[in-house]
């Protein structure tokens, strides 16, 4: 053994772009970033809405910045790119956490609700990720991309998930394809997949104290999950130690996918 086993865990890159970032588990991805020596840029379609990340990143030392962006729009995603860059330089990590679900039972699932969810689960984190992969990854032959996909990718729900889990195993392919096309730029590219964690995407659904215990009741750990375990994962998709590891979607559920 020849390599030095110290700072395994440092983060492979200076400044993160977390798409999402101003809600929930791109929230949380954000914060953990700024605790751990990362310069941070959030993108979504109301970046002013979580001042308190300019605060903690004020706390720790660390430039942060929060651009607009519909990420379904490549001239959106090309204009927010630009900024990035224009404020923090070439961008080595990248979180696709900007993500939806719409709930309506397959038979009455309408192709434009379809399309919506498609369209940002999936082309958001692709635009995202070509955009940052050419113009800074590949000139630079190192990058982390994460993507979010969900348990939601290997389970089922009895009803309303039909776009949603279509999005989902779509994002964990894509990014076994990426992961594959990508290792030759020195790029990894992998994705969580989140069981429940409470945020505004699905409180609605956890507010119902039946569809609640329900949840609970298909988590052997017992608990949903929290954005920390999210941010946990993310961080050690993105840190140095992982540098072999790419084309994976690694569940963060509490057992839940494994449970018959
Ligand atoms: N929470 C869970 O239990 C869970 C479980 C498994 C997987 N996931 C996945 O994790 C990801 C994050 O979910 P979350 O729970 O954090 O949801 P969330 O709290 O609703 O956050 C979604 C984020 O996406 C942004 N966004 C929405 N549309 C956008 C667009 N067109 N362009 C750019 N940004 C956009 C939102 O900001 P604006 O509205 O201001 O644009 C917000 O910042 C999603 O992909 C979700 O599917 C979540």
């Amino acid at each position: 053994m020849d390599q030095s086993m110290k700072n395994l865990f440092a983060p492979a890159g200076s400044a993160a772009l977390i798409t999402g970032g101003t809600s929930g588990l791109g929230h949380a991805i954000a914060e953990a970033f700024l605790q751990n020596g990362v310069d941070v840029a959030v993108c979504s379609r109301h970046p002013d809405s979580a001042p308190e990340l300019a605060a903690l990143a004020e706390r720790e030392g660390r430039r942060y910045l929060a651009v607009f962006c519909d990420v379904t729009k490549e001239d959106s995603v090309a204009a927010m790119l630009d900024e990035v860059e224009a404020a923090f330089g070439p961008v080595l990590l990248v979180v696709n956490s900007a993500g939806r679900n719409i709930l309506k039972p397959a038979e009455d699932y309408d192709a434009a609700s379809f399309a919506a969810v498609m369209d940002l689960n999936m082309m958001g984190t692709h635009l995202v990720s070509k955009g940052a992969a050419k113009r800074w990854m590949i000139p630079a032959g190192k990058g982390r991309i994460v993507n979010l996909s969900s348990a939601k990718a290997f389970l089922c729900a009895d009803r309303n998930y039909a776009a949603y889990c279509a999005s989902k195993g779509a994002v964990a392919m894509y990014t076994q394809q990426l992961g594959c096309e990508w290792a030759r730029f020195g790029i990894t590219v992998n994705a969580i997949a989140p069981t429940f964690v409470r945020t505004p995407i699905n409180a609605k659904q956890l507010d119902d104290p039946a569809y609640y215990r329900k949840v609970v009741g298909h988590i052997p750990m017992g608990r949903l999950g929290e954005g920390r375990d999210i941010a946990a994962a993310a961080l050690f998709l993105c840190s140095e130690g992982a540098g072999f590891i790419t084309g994976t979607t690694l569940k963060v559920d509490g057992g839940c996918t494994g449970l018959q």
